[in-house]
């Protein structure tokens, strides 16, 4: 090939990949595992709380941050900030605020990329699809403009000498990449200066011939091209934002005593979309690329998160289990084996209650869509069952309050602007191993305002499509992911 950077290169690549529609990691559908099995639950996980009581005051979020301190027993552990929120440090180049629509409608493409991730539908040769589809879709750069590919963020450093990084991690992706001088064909702005490889003493193109080049297609589902004799990378997301770059090693950062050497990354050439002023995005999904999978000799392919209750507040990325283990607090649920070589994270819900009362649900709707958890989808989405029976349980225990317009995808909404406290039932999953989990009451409510606070679910539109648990339900619980020991675990409250 001639010249790797020519525009004439890249164009191609880039064409290739918008033509690539969605293109999976893997085709496998979740779900089905436990079709037609009901389950038994155990009784034994007493609802101590049947609702919350609320002051309508502390449900918008502060103007101020105010960052969580640290806990000394957590080692390798990150501060956890929303993209938008006052904690972000994004300053000049912070990316304008998207509007609540905007949002939701970002939000609808990530999940419309996850299922057609994990859907057979589009089950076939990967390597076809760029050459045969015709160009038909063209790549949206609305640059900065509305959210990407996740709201939280966290620091790392890059390089020799170490560079700090501010990157969006997300569960739902595998290739960790960060934009990189010369930015050969495009970098959007972002807060951090824009790593420079050749300034870094470590850094290493991966060659075209290395095994690990092609091992690309499995974490980002694009076959990788080659510029001279480098790997190239290309990865597009859900919402249409894409980089495409050198696949590199260099040395990671993560804290002062935990330093990855030859850490496998892309190095962005061509970046554009949605990712909010932030220099990339810190991939924490199951394929053998990821961070989490990539770092398993240290930290045994374990790590939580508490993501905090409000973008006024600071949670925690940790990796390795902290001192003593795992809190007995956690309660632990197996991995679902229909989501392994997947990128996801699936686990089987067996039943939703709202106010103490488990919903009427039958075992095969979880069992027929399955269940994934993702830090980077807003809005948890039910199979249209689960969804029905769990918004009129709720609209039954919140018949007190006036219903309100629909927001986007919700329509559970109400005008709290005449109370000054609430009671809002309290809502728990259940999943296998008789594990139970109740939310905080901010982890059921979508709030754009206080005349207008939605239910935070929504209904898939096939109930074959997958269930995600979204990042407004795991709003300060402490999640925890033993992916070694194939669980996943849910503590009480560890942010704010
Ligand atoms: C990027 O930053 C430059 C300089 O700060 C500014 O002039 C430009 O408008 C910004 N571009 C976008 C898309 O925000
Ligand atoms: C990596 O490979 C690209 C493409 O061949 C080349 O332009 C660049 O200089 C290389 N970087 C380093 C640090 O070797
Ligand atoms: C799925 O993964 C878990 C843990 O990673 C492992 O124990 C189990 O054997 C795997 N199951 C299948 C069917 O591959």
């Amino acid at each position: 090939m001639a010249n790797p950077l020519s525009s004439s290169f890249l164009s191609f690549f880039l064409l290739s990949i918008t033509l690539v529609f969605l293109s999976s990691s893997s085709s496998k559908k979740l779900g089905f595992a436990f079709e037609g099995k009901e389950t038994i639950e155990s009784n034994n996980h007493l609802h101590h709380h049947h609702t919350h009581t609320v002051q309508v005051s502390s449900l918008l979020p502060s103007t101020t941050c105010s960052p969580s301190t640290k806990d000394p027993n957590r080692k390798a552990s990150l501060k956890v900030i929303h993209k938008y929120g006052p904690c972000s440090q994004f300053g000049q180049h912070k990316a304008k605020t998207p509007t609540h629509i905007e949002i939701l409608k970002q939000d609808e493409l990530r999940v419309k990329s996850i299922h057609s991730r994990l859907s057979n539908k589009l089950a076939g040769g990967r390597g076809g699809d760029l050459i045969d589809l015709k160009a038909s879709t063209n790549i949206p750069a609305k640059s900065g403009s509305s959210v990407g590919t996740g709201d939280y963020v966290v620091t790392i450093s890059l390089g020799t000498p170490k560079k700090d990084l501010t990157l969006i991690f997300d569960t739902g992706s595998d290739l960790t990449w960060t934009q990189c001088e010369p930015c050969a064909r495009s970098c959007y702005n972002q807060t951090e200066t824009i790593f420079n490889p050749s300034a870094s003493k470590t850094y290493t193109n991966i060659t075209c011939r290395s095994n690990l080049c092609n091992e690309l297609i499995s974490a980002t589902g694009i076959t990788p091209g080659c510029s001279t004799t480098t790997c190239v990378y290309g990865i597009q997301y859900g919402d249409q934002s894409f980089s495409v770059g050198f696949f590199g090693k260099e040395r990671l950062t993560l804290t002062r005593t935990d330093v990855f050497d030859d850490f496998l990354f892309g190095c962005g050439q061509n970046n554009q979309g949605l990712f909010g002023g932030s220099a990339g995005l810190l991939g924490l999904g199951r394929n053998p690329l990821s961070f989490v999978q990539q770092t398993t000799p240290k930290y045994g392919g374990f790590f939580s998160y508490c993501l905090p209750s409000s973008a006024s507040f600071t949670g925690h990325l940790t990796f390795g289990k902290s001192r003593g283990g795992a809190s007995k607090a956690v309660k632990f649920t197996p991995l679902s084996e229909a989501s392994n070589g997947t990128s996801f994270y699936g686990l089987d819900t067996t039943g939703i209650s709202v106010g103490g009362r488990r919903l009427a649900i039958k075992a095969s709707v979880f069992s027929a869509s399955g269940t994934i958890i993702d830090s980077g989808t807003v809005i948890t989405r039910l199979a249209p069952a689960a969804y029905s029976a769990l918004r009129s349980a709720f609209r039954k225990a919140m018949k007190a309050y006036p219903l309100t317009d629909p927001l986007s995808i919700l329509d559970t909404c109400y005008d709290l602007s005449k109370y000054d406290e609430i009671t809002v039932p309290t809502v728990a999953f259940s999943f296998g191993g008789g594990v139970t989990v109740e939310l905080e009451a901010v982890g059921v409510l979508y709030i754009p305002r206080i005349s207008q606070v939605c239910l935070a679910f929504a209904a898939n539109s096939d109930a074959s499509d997958v269930a995600i648990l979204g990042n407004i339900l795991q709003r300060t619980l402490e999640v925890v992911y033993d992916v070694a020991g194939g669980r996943v675990g849910f503590g009480p409250a560890s942010c704010s």
